[in-house]
């Protein structure tokens, strides 16, 4: 399968580039390198680009003939889309909406959409199904929203067939350790975290409220390990090969973890003590997102491997170590 991975370069993208050339695909990434990395396109070629610039996709699509597009690009702080949210719209729905359209005019009917739990804003109950509100709080989410809507619409009116994968928290790295979770700036807790244990002392982690109605105050999130998120995709991608209309699935492990207890589950796991301190809320953060993803267990056959909060830090600080940015 030839496959047109639009954010190839960046860290999920390229965790899926690798699966997929180890499963015998051919992975094409189109990245703008606006925030992905060039070191990370080591699967395939690399088409630079930007979603924004229609003729540039027209380029790609008449250089390759794709089978599928899995779509990750976009931009991804749900606090940085509260203070821009032009800035989100335009990347995000305008950037998608050019793709679509590209994908129409060249004959390309299957698409895997980077969706988002950011979808469900502050849901009134725990874990999230597929079919609970969908009431966005931030732009960000607001945006992968609206995406998914035109996708359920081109697919009765266009024939263009869609899954679209609702990430709770993407963590970890690959287990070789080629490839981590690097952005620029780096935003995300792991992360933050593990820089924090690598500087000692001097770097103290800020944790975003510990007000919140959660057991311990600070925000509970379901982290879901790189690879297992991957290996979603292509089972997805199997299911379309099978089925037409638009789809979504939430992709978490089904269990929540808050901010400090993800702190001393990192402290254990790299012996380490990790200095802290209680900042203010964060805009855009819901207090607790956990999934409940049976669904995609059920339908697309998806079994994800890493359960235990501890074996996903451990890859992420393996990579960590060798790779200080
Ligand atoms: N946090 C801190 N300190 C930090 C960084 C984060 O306390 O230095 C807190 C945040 O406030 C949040 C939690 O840790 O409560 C997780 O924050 P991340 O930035 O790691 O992840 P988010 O939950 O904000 O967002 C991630 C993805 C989004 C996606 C969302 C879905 O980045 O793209 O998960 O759950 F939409």
């Amino acid at each position: 399968m030839k496959v047109l991975v639009c954010g190839g370069a960046g860290y999920i993208g390229a965790h899926m580039c690798k699966l997929l050339a180890a499963q015998g695909h051919e992975p094409v990434v189109f990245d703008n390198l606006s925030t992905g990395h060039r070191e990370f396109v080591r699967w395939g070629p690399l088409e630079i680009g930007d979603l924004l610039d229609p003729v540039r996709l027209d380029e790609v699509f008449t250089r390759h003939r794709f089978d599928l597009v899995i779509h990750f690009a976009g931009l991804i702080a749900a606090g940085e889309s509260v203070e821009k949210p032009e800035l989100y719209y335009r990347n995000n729905v305008t950037g998608s909406l050019n793709l679509l359209d590209a994908m129409q005019r060249h004959g390309a009917d299957r698409i895997v959409f980077s969706s988002s739990a950011a979808v469900y804003g502050t849901p009134a109950r725990q874990p999230i199904r597929e079919e609970d509100a969908i009431a966005p709080i931030n732009p960000y989410g607001q945006n992968k929203a609206d995406i998914e809507v035109r996708l359920r619409e081109y697919a009765g009116s266009r024939g263009l067939n869609s899954v679209s994968l609702r990430y709770f928290n993407a963590a970890g790295a690959d287990a070789a350790g080629e490839i981590g979770e690097w952005h620029e700036p780096e935003t995300h807790l792991i992360p933050n975290i593990l820089n924090a244990a690598l500087k000692g002392s001097g770097q103290a982690v800020k944790v975003f409220g510990t007000d919140y109605p959660t057991p311990d105050g600070s925000c509970v999130r379901d982290y879901i390990h790189i690879e297992d998120l991957c290996s979603a995709h292509l089972a997805a991608a199997r299911h379309l090969e099978q089925h037409r209309g638009a789809l979504a699935f939430n992709l978490g492990n089904g269990a929540g973890f808050s901010v400090l207890e993800v702190l001393r589950a990192a402290e254990d796991v790299t012996g380490t003590r990790i200095a802290y301190e209680i900042a203010p809320r964060r805009p855009g953060d819901p207090p607790m997102l956990v999934a409940d993803a049976s669904r995609a267990r059920q339908e697309l056959g998806w079994q994800p491997r890493y359960t235990e909060i501890a074996r996903i830090l451990e890859t992420a600080w393996r990579w960590h170590q060798r790779n200080q940015h």
